[in-house]
């Protein structure tokens, strides 16, 4: 009973120690909010051209010299009457167009436009024939996705989607970065050396559970929380396990002591 006072104290301390673990983690998380809040202020901020003639007005400054005034196609490229807004969106949004050049090697990249002169694009392209419209996603299965990624995408990108060599010395791109539209639309499209995928190769809900498979394979969002900066679940679990599990039995054995020796203490 004599040592009452000390272990009081050391409880005391043990209590402090776990408040600023959680103090710590919130400030990590926050941070991380924060950031990521004013990145996506700054996109905000970036969007400047709106308005329904955009599309028509962008594309003839831009793309016409090598697509045609009408989108039919010149010497210098091809024609994009019937290549639909899902190709339109893939390759504005994938920063592959507009090229500087008819020369210039077609890479992904930081688009070029905001997002709303991309819609208005993008419309405007689609107005053009009878190409798809931009792919609409539904929830997809990962377990199966996976294994179609395996068959039909992995040789190429690699199971985990870092990307690779394929036989023309094409390198096939890292996919973690990619928006789940943008995967979307890649399949059906089919960049450069990449094959397209028809209908009857992949219906819609096996390109919606590659997406899903693909969309998971960075986790480079994180609608849930904060994701630790992506050291990934093992991490985050470790952390759980061996840093907030231990702060709340602590804390939970303080509260469950404390009661008895003060009714004790009342009672003498
Ligand atoms: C300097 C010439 C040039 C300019 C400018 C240019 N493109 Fe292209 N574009 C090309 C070439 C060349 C290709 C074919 C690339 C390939 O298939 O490897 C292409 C392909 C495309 C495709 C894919 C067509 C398909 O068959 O799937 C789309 C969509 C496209 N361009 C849209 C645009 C839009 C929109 C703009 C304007 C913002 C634009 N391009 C500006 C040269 C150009
Ligand atoms: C024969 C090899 C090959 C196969 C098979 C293949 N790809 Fe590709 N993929 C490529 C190459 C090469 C590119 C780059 C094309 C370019 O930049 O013009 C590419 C580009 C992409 C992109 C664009 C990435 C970006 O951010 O710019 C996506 C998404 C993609 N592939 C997904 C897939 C999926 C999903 C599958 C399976 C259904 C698949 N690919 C199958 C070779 C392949």
């Amino acid at each position: 009973m004599t040592d009452r006072p000390g272990s009081r104290a050391r409880a005391r301390l043990l209590c402090a120690a776990a408040v600023l673990v959680a103090a710590a983690a919130l400030a990590l998380a926050a941070a991380r909010g924060t950031g990521s809040v004013v990145a996506s202020s700054a996109q905000a901020a970036a969007s400047t051209q709106t308005g329904s003639d955009t599309g028509r007005q962008v594309f003839l400054r831009d793309c016409a010299w090598c697509h045609g005034t009408a989108g039919g196609g010149t010497s210098r490229a091809p024609s994009l009457t019937d290549v639909g807004a899902e190709a339109a969106d893939f390759y504005l949004r994938t920063g592959r167009m507009p090229l500087s050049s008819p020369d210039e090697e077609v890479r992904s990249g930081p688009p070029s436009y905001d997002d709303a002169t991309i819609s208005a694009l993008v419309r405007y392209v689609g107005s053009l024939g009878a190409g798809p419209a931009v792919p609409t996603l539904a929830a997809g299965d990962i377990v199966n996705g996976r294994k179609l990624f395996g068959e039909n995408c992995a040789a190429c990108h690699s199971a985990s989607g870092t990307g690779t060599i394929v036989t023309k010395g094409e390198p096939a791109p890292e996919l973690w970065h990619t928006g789940k539209q943008q995967v979307a639309e890649a399949i059906r499209v089919g960049p450069g050396p990449m094959p397209p995928f028809g209908a009857k190769q992949l219906d819609q809900q096996e390109v919606d559970d590659i997406v899903a498979y693909v969309h998971q394979l960075g986790s480079p969002q994180d609608a849930g929380g904060a994701g630790l900066d992506q050291y990934g679940p093992i991490i985050e679990g470790l952390i759980a396990l061996f840093v907030l599990l231990p702060c709340l039995v602590i804390v939970i054995r303080l509260l469950g002591k404390r009661a008895p020796r003060r009714s004790r203490e009342e009672q003498s």
